[in-house]
């Protein structure tokens, strides 16, 4: 019975197209025919993604490789060390580098432990570590599968596998990576938290100190192949390893594990800002500063006077950022307003070559305007943050901030979600082209021009980067053009002078 429902768990997440995407790293289970042999224990091979966890010369912990960039481990393995090197393809911990070139050393360049383990209880013990390059994937090196869907359900599991090479019966680390064969003994750890931790232990046996991080793994059989799953993260046992210990519970924290990877999955030769001086001002308690906003105006036939009529965003210290449809054909006509009462004349406009508003919603709605002078930031006035280059991020964001026109000063923000563009479509009865986002409406002032935006790690510090723009809106759904679809022409445009 177990088996059957893991077994159609699995179905479902092999034959169904959207299941299938609720692997942490679907090339996971890409495994090669003479790995799936059972054995007494670790053999070469058969443990691509095994990671030996050091400062460089001490060996301390163990860890999972889980996608090209990441390792799991605990988050007690780095709560005191600095440096990191993580081994892969490794077996015999002794093998000299020429009589064993399949193993790989690679730094970590960042740590991160999850926010709310707690040293005393060790609730929470787990961790990732970003590796300072991709992994290539081989027969001795290749992530673990970790189900993110709800496809699994690990409480009914009664065997599983741990690995390390941690102590022994006689307390030497051991240079050769062990496995033991452990039952869910759900009654036999003390344990401070029933569902995050998971307990196992054997008759004879135990993991120990030098396997903290490792994986327990479960094998699951589906199409005549064995899947090894990480089910859990070696966390903490009894001092002389001869009882049941505990495990930190993936499935708990498979969302953490996809949200940190996917906000860490980034290349750092690649963070390149369109302007670098680009301004965040985002406080803790939720309020937010625009110093890139700028309102255009606009003067009507007959009058001198000008009239707003939509938002603009200061990108470069050169170009703004708005949107084509209804903007004046004759330039001279608009003027360009920044607090302080600094306003520039625009010197060309560049609206999107493929801009159409044929019976449809407006496809690439986006134009860029180049001012008669350089902008001379101040704490009042600097760019947005946009990336030019596309992050490798591979899930599209959910939810997107805005910051509602309602005063001029401190104000609060509000998270949209973004709605499907099939949805979209049904509800506004309009075509809705690749390149736009589509969120549901709020009673806020929201108007044509207004910044859709999220927060991203950076180097530097979180920044508040530039997602969308406010096209048009109908029937309770705001449609914005997605601006980093257009990053290419962006930055042909603001380049080209
Ligand atoms: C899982 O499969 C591997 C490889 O065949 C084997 O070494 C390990 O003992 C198995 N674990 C369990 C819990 O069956
Ligand atoms: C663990 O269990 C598997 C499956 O029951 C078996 O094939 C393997 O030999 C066992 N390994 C050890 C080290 O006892
Ligand atoms: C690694 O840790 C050991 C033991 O704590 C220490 O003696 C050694 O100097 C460390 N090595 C580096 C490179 O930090
Ligand atoms: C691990 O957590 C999941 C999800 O909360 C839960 O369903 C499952 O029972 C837990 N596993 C164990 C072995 O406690
Ligand atoms: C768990 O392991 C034990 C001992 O190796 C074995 O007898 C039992 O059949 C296994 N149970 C499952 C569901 O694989
Ligand atoms: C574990 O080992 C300690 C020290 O040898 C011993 O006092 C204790 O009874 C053992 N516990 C179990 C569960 O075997
Ligand atoms: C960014 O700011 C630094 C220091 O204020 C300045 O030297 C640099 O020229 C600025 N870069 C741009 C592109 O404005
Ligand atoms: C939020 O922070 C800003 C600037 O740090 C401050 O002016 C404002 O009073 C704070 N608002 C609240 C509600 O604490
Ligand atoms: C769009 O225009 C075409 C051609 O003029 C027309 O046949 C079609 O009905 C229009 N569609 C909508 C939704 O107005
Ligand atoms: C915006 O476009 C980029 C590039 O095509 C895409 O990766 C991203 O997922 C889109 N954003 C949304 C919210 O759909
Ligand atoms: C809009 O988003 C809010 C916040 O997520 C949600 O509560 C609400 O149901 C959504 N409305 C529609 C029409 O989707
Ligand atoms: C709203 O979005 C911001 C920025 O993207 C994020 O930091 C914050 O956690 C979100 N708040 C909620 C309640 O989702």
């Amino acid at each position: 019975m177990t088996s059957f429902v893991i077994f159609l768990g699995l179905f479902l997440l092999v034959f169904c197209h959207d299941e299938m995407r609720q692997l942490l790293d679907s090339n996971c289970d890409d495994y090669l025919e003479e790995r799936v042999t059972s054995g007494t224990n670790a053999r070469p091979g058969t443990t691509p993604w095994i990671a030996a966890i050091s400062n460089g010369t001490n060996f301390f912990c163990a860890g999972t490789l889980v996608h090209p960039r990441f390792v799991l481990t605990a988050a007690h393995c780095i709560k005191n060390n600095q440096q990191f090197l993580v081994s892969l393809g490794m077996y015999d911990i002794t093998c000299p580098e020429e009589k064993c070139p399949e193993i790989k050393n690679y730094d970590v360049i960042k740590a991160i432990h999850h926010p709310h383990f707690n040293d005393f209880t060790n609730e929470n013990d787990i961790a990732i570590l970003k590796l300072s390059v991709e992994v290539v994937y081989n027969e001795y090196i290749r992530s673990i599968c970790i189900v993110t869907g709800d496809g699994l359900k690990t409480s009914s599991i009664v065997n599983f596998s741990a690995y390390g090479w941690g102590a022994t019966e006689n307390l030497y680390l051991s240079p050769i990576l062990k496995t033991i064969n452990l039952s869910h003994t759900p009654q036999s750890c003390l344990r401070f938290y029933e569902e995050s931790q998971i307990c196992a232990g054997a008759e004879r046996g135990d993991t120990c100190h030098g396997d903290s991080g490792g994986p327990l793994v479960a094998n699951i059989t589906y199409r005549g192949h064995v899947f090894p799953t990480l089910i859990g993260v070696t966390s903490y046992g009894s001092k002389f390893c001869n009882a049941s210990a505990n495990y930190a519970n993936v499935t708990v924290f498979r969302q953490w594990i996809k949200n940190t990877i996917s906000a860490y999955n980034y290349d750092e030769d690649k963070e390149s800002l369109l302007d670098e001086n680009c301004s965040s001002t985002w406080d803790k308690n939720g309020s937010v500063h625009e110093p890139w906003k700028l309102i255009l105006t606009t003067r009507f036939d007959g009058s001198n006077d000008f009239h707003w009529f939509t938002f603009a965003t200061l990108i470069t210290n050169r170009f703004v950022l708005t949107i084509v449809h209804n903007l004046p054909t004759d330039i001279k006509k608009l003027l360009v307003r920044a607090s302080g009462g600094v306003s520039f004349t625009v010197k060309s406009a560049h609206k999107h070559p493929q801009f159409t508003d044929f019976n449809t919603s407006y496809a690439n709605d986006i134009a860029l305007l180049e001012l008669d002078r350089n902008v001379r930031y101040s704490q009042n006035l600097a760019p947005i943050c946009f990336r030019p280059t596309l992050q490798m991020s591979e899930n599209p964001p959910t939810s997107l901030t805005v910051i509602p026109f309602a005063a001029r000063h401190t104000l609060h923000y509000e998270n949209f979600t973004v709605i499907d563009r099939y949805h979209c479509c049904v509800t506004i009865g309009l075509v809705i082209y690749e390149n736009q986002i589509c969120v549901n409406e709020s009673s806020s002032g929201l108007y044509a021009g207004c910044v859709f935006g999220a927060n991203e790690y950076t180097s530097s510090g979180d920044k508040f980067f530039l997602h969308g723009i406010v096209s048009f809106r109908k029937n309770d759904v705001i449609i914005l053009t997605n601006i980093t679809s257009y990053a290419d022409w962006i930055t042909e445009t603001v380049n080209f002078k």
